[in-house]
């Protein structure tokens, strides 16, 4: 066949030329989707650049939110910024309501800039203390005229001068403490300040930590006509008469440590006191009349003594867990009518005395976890003080001694005590007439003979309460 080599080279060109083509259009299409992935990539980045400067341009951008928690006291709106780790006030914008109470604790800012409360006009109470502020400019509240109250204390303040208060005539509260106050001639105004009698709630326990003639002395007892008065020649303290009022006077050794300089106060949503970790062996003097929560955890508190909580009329909780205790005197808790709850897990009670908790009538719960309660006749009033008061939710109370009872529950302990007849009661008989009357016709002996009535015989009361005595 003649056409057959014919036909093959036609076919064999075709197939090049084809081939050729497809290459051609493959590499044509590459091409095109090159360029086309590379728009897009500019579109994105141009994208992302604009939206780059259309967030700088936005208000919540500009500081960082500091994811503070808003509410609502009683009408009032409260922003909470504790503990943020902020270094700069977050602008005013960053909420929607007018604020009544910022607390800015615990952060690390600073220095207070001129008008650093811009659009906070509607703050009546501002929280600044535990920053770490050195330098507050006299333009720093401007605008704060509602504020009654200001707390700076816990910073690393060396001097203020009157004029940065002045932008504030409402100001009531000022607290100023534990900051390093330089009592030198430029603080003479604003210790005269604190010195007016009508001030009398400015700048308390405020002390200086220099010069050192003065070191310790409090701000409100400073005789300012000394501030500003040339250095006498001869003013070596050396040379200082001692009767000198100017001279350095040893710090007194105070008996016990003062809750204002030991423990961090905080006044919103409720007045609360923070002492935990203060290293404290007995329970501050000063407790203010109005704190609502104290927590005195986590010290080396040993024992509560009477009137130690006599001027905290508010308190409804109290934290003492974590501390060392063994006594708890009665009268302590004294006063206490607000009372509901109390931490005294963790510490080395073995029982609580008589009379301990009388006060206590709005108690609702009751920590005792973590101490070695001793199972004997001591304990019984713990008992029949939580049987009286139906009301009070308890945990811990387990036996840790004697070992026949070690791990049992207190409940049972007495229980099984009421049920059984030990000996000893029987023995005791003849100690009858040394029973102190005083013990008679309390709750806890009118409630253990109603509920005994019918286990035992009358007589055999008394020695149990001739056992009180022998072992308090
Ligand atoms: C008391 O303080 C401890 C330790 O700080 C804590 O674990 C406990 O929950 C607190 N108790 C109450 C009643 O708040």
């Amino acid at each position: 066949m003649p056409a057959g080599p014919r036909w093959h080279l036609i076919a064999l060109l075709t197939a090049l030329l084809l081939v050729l083509l497809l290459t051609s259009a493959e590499t044509k299409r590459q091409e095109k989707g090159k360029s086309l992935k590379g728009v897009r990539q500019e579109l994105t980045q141009e994208r992302r650049r604009a939206a780059g400067r259309y967030s700088r341009a936005g208000p919540l951008r500009v500081v960082p939110s500091p994811h503070c928690s808003e509410s609502t006291e009683s009408g009032e709106v409260f922003v909470d910024c504790q503990d943020r780790g902020l270094t700069t006030i977050p602008t005013s914008e960053t909420w929607t309501k007018e604020i009544r109470h910022l607390t800015l604790a615990r952060n690390q800012i600073k220095m207070l800039q001129d008008r650093a409360f811009v659009g906070y006009e509607s703050l009546t109470s501002l929280d600044l203390q535990q920053n770490q502020i050195s330098l507050v400019k006299e333009g720093a509240f401007e605008g704060l005229t509602r504020l009654t109250t200001l707390l700076l204390q816990h910073n690393h303040l060396g001097t203020l001068t009157e004029e940065t208060l002045i932008p504030m005539p409402n100001l009531r509260y000022l607290r100023i403490h534990n900051n390093p106050w330089n009592c030198v001639c430029p603080m003479d105004s604003l210790i005269r300040t604190l010195q007016v009698p009508s001030n009398r709630n400015l700048g308390n326990h405020a002390r200086c930590a220099e010069p050192i003639r003065l070191k310790g002395t409090k701000l409100k007892q400073i005789d300012p006509e000394l501030l500003c008065k040339e250095p006498d020649p001869t003013s070596d303290p050396a040379h200082y008469p001692t009767d000198s009022p100017n001279v350095l006077q040893p710090i007194p050794i105070r008996k016990k440590p003062d809750a204002i300089g030991s423990c961090h106060i905080y006044f919103f949503p409720q007045t609360r006191m923070d002492c935990s970790k203060q290293g404290l062996t007995e329970v501050p003097a000063g407790i203010p009349e109005d704190v609502v929560h104290i927590d005195l955890s986590h010290n080396s508190i040993r024992h509560l003594k009477v009137k130690d909580f006599q001027s905290a009329r508010s308190l409804r909780t109290l934290n003492l867990s974590n501390n060392q205790m063994e006594h708890i005197d009665t009268g302590s808790l004294t006063g206490l009518l607000h009372l509901r709850e109390l931490d005294l897990s963790d510490n080395s009670l073995q029982f609580i005395q008589y009379g301990v908790l009388e006060d206590l009538y709005f108690l609702s719960q009751l920590k005792l976890g973590g101490n070695p309660w001793v199972c004997d006749y001591s304990i019984h009033y713990m008992v029949y003080w939580l049987r009286l008061h139906p009301g009070v939710r308890h945990s811990g109370l387990l036996c840790r001694s004697p070992p026949e009872h070690t791990g049992e529950r207190v409940e049972t302990y007495v229980n099984s005590y009421n049920r059984e007849c030990p000996k000893d009661r029987q023995q005791s008989k003849s100690d009858q007439e040394q029973t102190d009357p005083e013990l008679w016709n309390t709750p806890m002996e009118v409630q253990r003979e109603l509920e005994e009535e019918e286990l035992e015989p009358s007589h055999l009361r008394a020695p149990q309460k001739y056992q009180i005595i022998r072992l308090s």
